[in-house]
């Protein structure tokens, strides 16, 4: 790949002129002040909660239907997880939220899941009625908007992944942080850097080895140009399944690319709910459709071992029904179809 030898050519391995490029071109997409390259979604998250001053002691609210790496960001902070229910759009509920809030509370963290942005207006006003901070979890929405602003952009910070299977993937590990906060970004610059000054190399910080590699951000500034074709394929390929699927009731499908002027959805993951959820992936299997369902088939209340809190009924609920159909910039409209079709005859049958 000749972006790849232009760098190994110029040995041109770690904050270099590529991921400057790159942060100021995807901080220019966003429309947000800084973008900083870190070396993966994750870490981006705990550097956002730092930044936030989230500390031992606090509570932070997480989704129950997220990643453990949101969690495990809180935790590793040293606050204590709690738990928010899921609505039928599958993000965070900001009922919920409201009902989990203590005396602890610092902060939230909206997770922008399968390219869908949450109400910003409700976690915002929230978070505003109560002196919370919001730190974003949009690993799965670069791109998505709500009221025509991105995810990644509300609150202190948000973040983003570059994981391989990620809307915008490099060729491994990476992430990156938006704020518009000057002091957040030079902070979590520093932090991203062993906690030294980029100016005088002086160490004034504790932080990690954590940069955002120059040859990923290489790829990732090549990719980025199409990005927008990418999503406009995601959103053509939803709306066939929101076409061919809405009238059949045993499935409740995510909210159609255009159902809400207020959401521009990316469709990072196409995930439904489903009747009969494992025989109907069995007859999608036996015609030839793989799919997969996100975290193995566990939301975080579920794993046992980490003790979280497990009031969250419509996560549990949620989690005997949903999977992923197939969705990405390599399936064909004719694909799509078929995949109706399949689904189509198994309820007919049943
Ligand atoms: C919702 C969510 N949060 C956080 C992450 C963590 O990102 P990474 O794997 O880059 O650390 C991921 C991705 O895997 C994710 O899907």
């Amino acid at each position: 790949m000749p972006i790849i030898n232009d760098v190994l050519a110029r040995g041109a391995y770690i904050m270099q002129k590529d991921l400057f490029e790159f942060e100021e071109n995807l901080a220019k997409y966003l429309g947000v002040k800084h973008c900083i390259g870190v070396a993966d979604g994750t870490i981006a998250l705990m550097m956002g909660l730092r930044a936030a001053k989230v500390t031992e002691g606090d509570e932070v609210i997480v989704p129950s239907h997220t990643f453990v790496a949101t969690a495990a960001a809180a935790h590793h902070v040293g606050a204590k997880v709690v738990l928010a229910d899921c609505g039928r759009d599958h993000l965070i509920d900001p009922e919920s939220i409201l009902k989990k809030i203590t005396k602890k509370t610092k902060a939230i963290m909206p997770v922008q899941l399968n390219g869908r942005t949450a109400n910003m207006d409700m976690i915002c006003k929230i978070a505003d009625d109560h002196g919370l901070k919001i730190v974003e979890d949009s690993a799965q929405a670069l791109g998505s908007k709500f009221k025509g602003k991105f995810a990644g952009t509300f609150g202190v910070s948000g973040s983003c992944s570059f994981y391989p299977s990620k809307t915008l993937g490099c060729f491994g590990d990476g992430g990156a942080v938006f704020t518009d906060n000057d002091e957040v970004a030079d902070y979590i610059r520093l932090l991203r850097d062993h906690g030294r000054s980029p100016t005088t190399g002086n160490v004034i910080e504790w932080g990690y080895n954590s940069r955002l590699d120059n040859v990923q951000a290489a790829v990732l500034n090549y990719k980025l140009k199409t990005y927008d074709q990418a999503i406009t394929k995601r959103r053509a390929l939803a709306s066939i399944y929101t076409e061919r699927l809405s009238d059949i009731p045993e499935l409740l499908l995510p909210p159609g690319p255009n159902s809400d002027p207020n959401h521009f959805d990316i469709f990072q993951n196409y995930e439904v709910e489903a009747e009969q959820r494992d025989a109907l992936r069995k007859h999608l299997d036996d015609n030839g459709v793989k799919t997969i369902i996100q975290w193995g088939g566990k939301t975080l209340h579920q794993f046992k071992d980490l003790k979280l809190n497990d009031d969250v009924p419509r996560t549990e609920e949620m989690t005997k029904k949903f999977f992923l159909l197939p969705m990405n910039t390599s399936l064909e409209n004719s694909d799509v179809e078929y995949i109706c079709d399949v689904i189509t005859k198994f309820y007919k049958k049943n």
